[in-house]
């Protein structure tokens, strides 16, 4: 398959592992890239940037495909050194970069001048925009069935994409609840040119964390996934358990005057527990409604492969059936 998204980066199929903290290691992105996708390294899972510089060398080693590094710029205790960061990215020769959170106009003349391409995770049509004019050379459209962070607009993609297809020039891909063929074709059909997935690739052979996780997902339906800190208008979308249960709780009791130093404890610092240590109860940790749609947990490449084939079948064969002759 062949989109303005495989060329902009290279890749065989339109097919993005987004970044995801203390999962989008080197194994797990190489894997993806390996395959024919794009597979990103999350940029601030390594503490420093020489961290990150090593993560990058160690994914080099295992494919020489193209690879992304994801960048987050969410609220956070402590600013981290973005500009070492971005040279550990342009040093190692790295040509996509997906940004979040926010705007990373300040960021882009250093990684353009490098000729590394940008893909901005959006939640909004207006982000999107404000991405294009700022010279981002792709956006993930991130409806609000997305694992991880929805922004507050709660549009979800059978909305989202479409609009986004009515407003934008560049191209961009489908995030959030993106599973399958069935996903990725009818991203296709709304506009997307191709789909970014998070939770599907964690429930994979080589995703680098707990098994415990992996099952998680697999047990999950689509109703498992709650809202978290929205009252913060820093809305997560969690997979329920017991700290969520309690962060809820504190919610509800707080209302308005609710403070991030009332759930610090069940929300900073939580992931390695749960994702090195498989410590399910430990924290709030990302997770998508689309975790519904995951019943196994294949290699990344038996995923890939299997959605490009699909996908296949169902244009040619389903859709066209439709047609009259
Ligand atoms: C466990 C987990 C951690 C994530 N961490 C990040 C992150 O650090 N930065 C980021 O931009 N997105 C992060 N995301 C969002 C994903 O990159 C992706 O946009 C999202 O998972 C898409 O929705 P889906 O889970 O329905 O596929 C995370 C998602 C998950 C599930």
């Amino acid at each position: 398959m062949k989109t303005r998204i495989t060329e902009l980066f290279g890749i065989e199929h339109p097919i993005i592992q987004g970044g995801m903290h203390y999962v989008g290691f080197a194994e797990l992105a190489a894997a993806v890239s390996e395959a024919g996708g794009l597979g990103i390294i999350t940029g601030l899972t390594q503490k420093t940037p020489d961290d990150l510089d090593k993560e990058i060398k160690k994914a080099r080693e295992l494919t020489d495909k193209p690879i992304g590094v994801n960048l987050t710029f969410l609220p956070a205790f402590a600013t981290p050194p973005y500009p070492e960061y971005i040279d550990a990215i342009i040093s190692n020769g790295i040509k996509a970069v997906e940004t979040a959170g926010r705007n990373p106009a300040e960021h882009l003349p250093k990684l353009k001048e490098a000729g590394i391409k940008i893909i901005h995770k959006c939640t909004s049509v207006r982000h999107s925009l404000k991405a294009q004019s700022i010279g981002c050379d792709a956006v993930s459209v991130d409806g609000f069935e997305c694992g991880g962070h929805p922004g507050e607009d709660d549009i979800p993609n059978m909305i989202l994409l479409p609009r986004a297809a009515d407003e934008l020039d560049i191209p961009f891909v489908a995030s959030g609840g993106q599973a399958d063929a069935r996903s990725l074709v009818a991203s296709l059909a709304m506009g997307a040119e191709g789909v970014n997935m998070g939770t599907r690739f964690i429930a994979t052979k080589e995703a680098p964390v707990h098994d415990n996780v992996k099952q998680a997902i697999v047990a999950a339906s689509e109703l498992d996934t709650a809202l978290v800190m929205r009252p913060l208008r820093n809305t997560e979308r969690v997979l329920k358990n017991a700290a969520v249960d309690e962060i809820l709780k504190i919610e509800q009791e707080k209302g308005a005057d609710l403070q991030i130093t009332d759930i610090l404890d069940q929300v900073a610092g939580v992931y390695p527990q749960i994702m090195m240590e498989g410590e399910m109860d430990r924290g709030a940790w990302s997770c998508g409604m689309v975790a519904g749609l995951i019943h196994d947990i294949p290699t990344c490449k038996e995923l890939i492969d299997r959605i490009m084939n699909e996908a296949d079948a169902i244009i040619r064969q389903r859709l066209e059936g439709f047609l009259a002759a």
